[in-house]
């Protein structure tokens, strides 16, 4: 929802560009705050936004950072994160990549393979430190999520699986610059239905356990995020019901009191805050639909034409406009480039402006030059 005022400040502006309410931002970290009771760590997950404004707001708030490569650590540093509150995630760290988080100190590495923890046990080694590590685990919980963000399925790539514990214990015996400190778990993006949390919790209380037993404390347990935003409703629902879910890891998730719980969220901090603004260069009679041709393609939110994601679009220049069926299309000579399909939406003229809605996660972040396109700007 954009109030007179906004609208009127976007009228000036070139198109497209990222639009950021910081002050929705802002209510979102408190009711985060609110609804954990439990001093659950939360680290926010720099992939789904790492605009440095952003970034700020969230630092401000005491949260950590999850990173998934060496320039997200980078990032996470030159914004002022304390080290001891940066976890390094990902299946393919590079040696330069680890050398910079050893570097810097940072808390933990998410181990996501026995050769990898081989691979830093000898670079902390070249440095002589120790590296904290968890070890990622693929718990085989299905998120019932998009395919291509689903991560905690045997047949995903990421993490360890629990026919290769053996092996994993006996390799941390015998790794001297490896300090092992807990597990980490991450099913998926995008869950809307909880039961797929307590689903995670019902699996990390076994797998801890069997650690426990067999001598190994996690003295760190990270849920990871994934918690999914309504993409449909962003205005009635801009801010999820954060105290459900924390509740499911209250009630099933079984933990010794010295046991720390982390989480990893991303969409479900940034998403509503971010919309891309467009306008209309064209219309175009189709024969079951218009067209309606934006500055705005998939080079600026990649989401419709990766996952087929639905985003909310309005016309915020004829917002009560008599409704026709458009197809919603960018520039971009691909066929997939396409915001949606048959939609009906309030008449569209050329230079309306359109606003692309809960883009603030995986949206700038994900933004690309292809076709030379210019670099996507961000206005707060
Ligand atoms: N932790 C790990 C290890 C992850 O892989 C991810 C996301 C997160 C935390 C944060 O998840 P979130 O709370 O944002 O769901 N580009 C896709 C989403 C990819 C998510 C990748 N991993 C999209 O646009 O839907």
């Amino acid at each position: 929802m954009f109030n007179e005022n906004t609208i009127q400040k976007f009228q000036s502006l070139e198109t497209p560009f990222y639009y950021y309410n910081l002050d929705l931002l802002q209510k979102t970290i408190e009711a985060i705050k609110q609804a954990n009771k439990k001093n659950y760590h939360i680290h926010y997950a720099l992939k789904a936004n790492a605009n440095p404004k952003i970034l700020n707001l969230i630092k401000e708030a005491g949260f950590g950072a999850d990173c998934v490569s060496g320039n997200e650590v980078k990032r996470a540093v030159e914004i002022g994160f304390k080290s001891s509150d940066i976890v390094f995630a990902g299946v393919g760290k590079s040696d330069k990549e680890i050398n910079f988080a050893l570097d810097n100190s940072i808390f933990c590495f998410n181990v996501e393979s026995i050769h990898e923890l081989q691979v830093l046990n000898e670079l902390a080694k070249n440095k002589n430190v120790k590296a904290n590590i968890a070890l990622r685990i693929n718990p085989n919980v299905d998120a019932h999520t998009h395919k291509y963000i689903t991560t905690g399925l045997e047949e995903n790539k990421f993490g360890i699986n629990p026919y290769e514990f053996e092996q994993v214990f006996e390799e941390i015996k015998k790794s001297a610059h490896l300090n092992f400190i807990g597990l980490h778990f991450h099913i998926g993006s995008q869950i809307q239905d909880l039961s797929a949390f307590k689903n995670l919790c019902l699996r990390v209380n076994e797998i801890n356990k069997h650690f426990i037993q067999q001598g190994f404390f996690p003295q760190h347990l990270n849920l990871g995020g994934g918690l999914g935003v309504n993409y449909t409703e962003p205005d009635t629902h801009a801010i999820v019901d954060f105290e459900s879910y924390f509740n499911v890891f209250r009630d099933f998730l079984e933990t010794q009191t010295e046991q720390h719980i982390h989480f990893e969220l991303g969409r479900c901090i940034v998403a509503q805050c971010g919309s891309l603004i467009s306008r209309v260069l064209y219309i175009k009679k189709g024969i079951n639909t218009n067209f309606a041709i934006l500055d705005a393609g998939m080079t600026e939110l990649l989401r419709p034409a990766l996952y087929q994601a639905f985003h909310k679009i309005e016309n915020l220049s004829n917002p009560n406009g008599k409704t026709e069926k458009y197809d919603v299309v960018g520039p971009i000579c691909e066929s997939s480039d396409c915001f949606g399909k048959a939609l009906m939406l309030p008449e569209m003229q050329r230079g309306n402006l359109i606003a692309i809605r809960s883009a603030g996660a995986y949206g700038e972040v994900m933004s690309s030059r292809y076709n030379l396109r210019d670099e996507v700007v961000a206005v707060f």
